[in-house]
């Protein structure tokens, strides 16, 4: 039979009559806790909506809504040579990054580094020294031929993904370590100065030009080739979302007196929605990650949608319910492998998700590759149903996010760069995303195209941390010096004759 290439592939059908009584009970308990139903969606927007407006008031909330001090979108007229330095939460890398004339197109040269795991619990000295031996590295490979020294024009837009509040482009106070990471005498200091101290200490002359999130890197990277683009967000190890915001709605800015039509990124910092346990419908297995991890109480709702925690979700419940004796899982099998903390990550999910055979025979090969647990077909189909239960409730929370900052900004058709490894590798992330932003819009059969679409991004930490760079120094070149720090070392602005 010919299948048109537009169609979609055919999926599992998944059928669940071979399971037994018994069983089918737990997944009708998994599917109990797991479901997030359109009027839950509805009532988490309204909070969430709610707690964005409360971040950018005086007094504040839980959803931090940092100023990033990044004014306006890009025109696509930027040019010249950039660096990116991009720390995420697994990996670093370098960028040069180069604007060409041609209005919204770029090249980009890179490097990779592994980011060593003692690293992440190691003193802030550590860190520096190793980020800044990496940009070094990159350098004497990527200009040969020239004296380290002489790149002391390069400017340099430094994508660091953990809440920071800022009181300048080129300032960032960290307010708190996420995805994990628990590095010695940081939180509370500004990271620029201890970074370029490090640089410093290296022999690199690279001036810090601009302290930038990853979501605001991927709103700027994708309004320079969209400019439909109104939100940024990373659905990868951590979750998050920055947008554009005009001064006049943020009260806390007010005391500043600047031009209340200008538009400044906020870094919502949205994982700690929910940090007052008001809504969100948290199971006994987000209670324990969060009992468990290096920061209790913070970001809640990054804990039950982002890359770093499905996979732990997902081992926990099935450790639970092994050591259930109402449920026969796993029967006189030996599940130590299974019983290591954050053992699965949600590459594993995903791969289980994946499985297009209905006797779910790769999942049987992985469960037996990487746990060395047999299971039986049934048991199959429990986590089956459990990795579609814990990915569909991240892709339909994650929604609620983008859904919020529509509402608060009367947002009614816009698109939303996305990046990150759950966005762009878990199965039916993005389709399920869409879902819950149909259920919530209400938007009917007779809406033929989804008025806001969540959609891949530009690579925000390499081509948006360059183009802020270059916004940073266009402003600077017109003399216009708000949100530029006049009081640090190396301050950016020239000296007046
Ligand atoms: C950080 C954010 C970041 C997000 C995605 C979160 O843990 O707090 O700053 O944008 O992860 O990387």
């Amino acid at each position: 039979m010919y299948l048109s290439a537009s169609r979609k592939p055919p999926s599992r059908k998944g059928s669940m009559h071979d399971v037994p009584n018994d069983l089918m009970k737990h997944i009708h308990e998994l599917e109990r806790m797991f479901t997030v139903d359109t009027p839950k969606l509805h009532e988490i927007v309204s909070i969430f909506q709610e707690e964005l407006v409360k971040g950018l008031s005086v007094a504040g909330g839980t959803i931090p809504m940092n100023p990033t001090w990044v004014i306006g979108y890009p025109t696509g007229d930027e040019t010249g040579t950039y660096l990116a330095l991009d720390m995420g939460g697994t990996n670093l890398r370098v960028c040069e990054v180069e604007l060409p004339e041609e209005k919204g197109q770029y090249d980009i040269y890179q490097s990779k580094y592994r980011l060593p795991e003692e690293i992440k619990s190691g003193t802030g000295d550590q860190l520096f020294d190793y980020i800044a031996e990496c940009v070094k590295q990159f350098l004497i490979a990527n200009h040969e031929c020239q004296d380290i020294k002489d790149l002391k024009e390069l400017h340099l837009g430094f994508t660091f993904s953990y809440p920071c509040e800022q009181n300048a482009i080129d300032h960032g106070i960290l307010q708190r370590w996420t995805k994990g990471f628990d590095i010695e005498g940081v939180e509370g200091h500004d990271v620029v100065p201890m970074f370029e101290a490090a640089l410093e200490r290296k022999g690199v002359p690279i001036k810090i030009t601009a302290l930038v999130n990853d979501t605001t890197g991927t709103l700027i990277a994708s309004a320079y080739t969209d400019n439909t683009t109104r939100i940024g967000c990373i659905f990868g190890t951590g979750c998050n979302a920055a947008y554009m915001e005009t001064i006049g709605c943020i009260p806390k800015l007010a005391h500043m007196n600047l031009d209340p039509n200008l538009e400044i990124a906020i870094n919502c910092e949205w994982g700690a929605f929910d940090n007052e346990h008001r809504v969100l419908p948290r199971t006994v297995y987000d209670k324990h990650i969060d009992e468990h991890s290096p920061r209790p109480g913070q970001q809640t709702f990054e804990k039950m949608v982002a890359g770093l925690y499905l996979g732990e979700i997902f081992r926990l419940a099935l450790v639970d319910l092994h050591s259930n004796p109402d449920v026969k899982i796993f029967e006189k099998q030996d599940t130590s492998a299974l019983q290591i903390e954050y053992s699965l990550d949600s590459s594993f999910l995903a791969e289980v998700e994946s499985d297009p055979w209905e006797n779910l025979m790769e999942t049987h090969a992985l469960f037996e590759k990487k746990l060395k647990i047999e299971t039986t077909e049934p048991e199959r189909k429990l986590i089956r149903r459990l990795a579609e239960l814990i990915g569909t409730r991240a892709a339909r929370l994650s929604a609620c996010g983008v859904a919020a900052i529509c509402k608060m900004k009367n947002i009614e058709s816009c698109h939303v760069g996305a990046d990150g490894s759950v966005f762009n590798l878990y199965p039916n992330f993005q389709e399920r995303g869409a879902k819950a932003l149909r259920e919530i819009f209400g938007w009917g059969k007779t809406v033929r195209k989804d008025p806001i679409q969540i959609v891949p991004s530009e690579d925000g930490s390499g081509v948006g941390a360059a183009l802020i760079a270059a916004l940073t120094m266009k402003r600077i070149r017109k003399g216009i010096h708000a949100g530029v720090n006049v009081k640090r070392k190396n301050s950016l602005i020239p000296p007046t004759p």
